[in-house]
């Protein structure tokens, strides 16, 4: 096991940069809750999927959503950026978690990596630890998973085009693949609602391109914000 895996010294990491992100954004946005952000950070302790600033944009752009929002999420993995989002929702606020929850994609990069991840796990999906995550932290009634194809479920869910305050992409890491799910989810949110994407500026550099070729195609109406490499836009 590598040193920084090893129970103290994960806590000690763990406490040293999640500590310090918290002291800036509880300056920053001194009005949202950041103990409720605390409490889900310390259960994804071993969540590599993102990092601070990135969960907790997540978090902010939730909380900032009214009660009640409509939100999509394309790519949730075991759950843990679902989770920050659950975090700041308000009301009977719902997300639909589109997702295969095998890992199947079509970046061959990520196709080996998830191939890697099953095999150490012993099993064939994430679904369960998804369910079991969002359950342990009292999300259940918040999350609907939709097993599916991204585009598959595009269509499946096509009621509520128009309607959805916000969706977060995070799936198949290729260009065709980004691509394709832009133009099949901005239908989706409703004016002035928020579509944002992890990976914008990383190695998934197709990610990058799709997306910069839509901000030049006008596609979106404003730029929200950006933390590390999630990039959210208004529609
Ligand atoms: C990077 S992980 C998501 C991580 C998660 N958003 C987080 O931050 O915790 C990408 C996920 O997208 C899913 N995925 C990849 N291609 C997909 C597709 N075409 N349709 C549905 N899900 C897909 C994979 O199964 C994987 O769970």
């Amino acid at each position: 096991m590598a040193f920084k895996h090893w129970p103290l010294v994960r806590d000690v990491r763990f406490a040293q940069k999640c500590g310090r992100f918290l002291r800036g954004a509880r300056k920053r946005r001194g009005d949202l809750n950041w103990d409720e952000f605390l409490r889900i950070a310390r259960h994804f302790k071993t969540d590599d999927m993102g990092s601070f600033p990135e969960r907790g944009y997540l978090f902010q752009l939730a909380s900032d959503l009214p009660a009640g929002a409509k939100v999509i999420e394309v790519g949730s993995w075991m759950g843990a950026s679902t989770c920050f989002i659950a975090g700041g929702l308000k009301g009977a606020a719902k997300i639909h978690a589109v997702d295969n929850f095998q890992g199947l994609s079509t970046c061959g990069e990520d196709a080996a990596w998830y191939n890697r991840h099953f095999q150490s796990m012993g099993k064939a999906s994430t679904l369960e630890i998804f369910q079991r995550n969002f359950a342990d932290l009292g999300f259940a009634e918040r999350a609907e998973p939709v097993v599916s194809d991204s585009l598959a479920a595009a269509k499946q869910l096509e009621k509520m085009k128009g309607t959805v305050d916000f969706i977060f992409i995070d799936g198949d890491h290729s260009y065709e693949a980004c691509k394709a799910d832009i133009l099949a989810w901005s239908p989706f949110v409703k004016r002035g609602g928020v579509i944002a994407f992890h990976d914008f500026g990383s190695r998934a550099d197709g990610v990058t391109r799709a997306i910069f070729e839509e901000i030049k195609a006008g596609r979106f109406a404003e730029i929200v914000g950006v933390a590390n490499t999630i990039i959210a836009f208004r529609m």
